[in-house]
């Protein structure tokens, strides 16, 4: 005999009845605004942030039709298949100096890791800054957004940082398009099951909430010892393609203490450490 569980599919709409009694945050979707289709749920978020809009909110959509992703790409977002959250986070004033902000976005993506174990069961690798990775495969990013940077590296008091979290969920392997087809993959297309999207964004904000709330404490030692465990490009040959289309190539070194990477190349100007704030890296054999 059916029951009223059974009815809600992995394909259902993410709406507050489903959402709302698996939260178990404090602060993180206290508002939620579960959307059906969307430019981008980053955009969203920045204008109700802009707007005055209060911690915590959580924006997400069923569809977006102009994604965002790192260094301005396009993220692909079909429709009632995967989660596409950002998330307004304030209280950044003061407590929170330079360093608990460089790492906002890592620990994002350790976030997004830990929700990802909690469904399914599979401990997602994290490429630097914030991809998630299952074996080679990107099956997540992280595009953190801000605004009202302060002179000291915090925020003023009208600052906020939208933290876009974008995971593939139940799109089939092959359904990919031709570009992402062999980078790219979904939680389903990994394990062949379909995953509720409502239980992956609850433990998202739950895993979230916790971390942020370390680095307001300026207890970030923990989560950014967290960071580096998951980190899977650390020790291994990278190339590093810089905005400006500059590649370098070494063997990344460590991740320092405002998260940055830092490389010891061994292209042509071998022997040299760099140290990277923001670029895409591949990692090589
Ligand atoms: C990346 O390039 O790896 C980051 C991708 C981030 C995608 C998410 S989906 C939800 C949120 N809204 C957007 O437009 N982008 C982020």
């Amino acid at each position: 005999m059916s029951n009223h569980k059974s009815l809600i599919t992995s394909h259902s709409p993410l709406t507050v009845a489903s959402v709302r009694p698996l939260l178990t945050t404090r602060t993180l979707g206290r508002t939620l605004h579960l959307l059906n289709e969307t430019t981008s749920t980053n955009a969203i978020a920045l204008a109700l942030a802009q707007e005055g809009a209060e911690h915590g909110t959580v924006v997400t959509a069923e569809v977006q039709t102009a994604g965002r992703g790192r260094l301005g790409r396009h993220w692909h977002s079909p429709a009632g298949e995967n989660l596409y959250c950002s998330v307004i986070l304030r209280k950044i004033e003061i407590e929170l100096q330079w360093r608990g902000m460089c790492w906002i976005p890592l620990v994002s993506a350790v976030a997004a890791a830990r929700a990802v174990e909690a469904i399914s069961g599979l401990t997602p690798a994290l490429k630097w800054p914030n991809d998630l990775l299952l074996g080679a495969r990107k099956l997540g990013g992280v595009l953190c957004e801000s605004s009202g940077l302060g002179s000291k590296g915090g925020f003023d008091q009208h600052g906020f940082v939208i933290v876009g979290i974008g995971i593939n969920v139940n799109t089939p392997r092959d359904a990919f398009p031709g570009d992402l087809r062999d980078i790219a993959t979904s939680l389903a297309g990994e394990t062949g099951r379909q995953f509720d999207r409502a239980a992956l964004l609850a433990a998202l904000l739950e895993a979230l909430e916790h971390r942020y709330e370390a680095l307001l404490a300026k207890q970030s030692t923990g989560v950014e010892e967290e960071y580096r465990k998951l980190c899977a490009t650390v020790g291994r040959r990278v190339r590093i393609e810089l905005a400006g289309g500059e590649r370098m190539e070494g063997r990344a070194d460590a991740i320092l203490e405002d998260g940055s990477l830092r490389i010891v190349r061994d292209d042509a100007h071998a022997g040299v450490m760099v140290e990277i704030r923001a670029a895409d890296v591949v990692h090589l054999r």
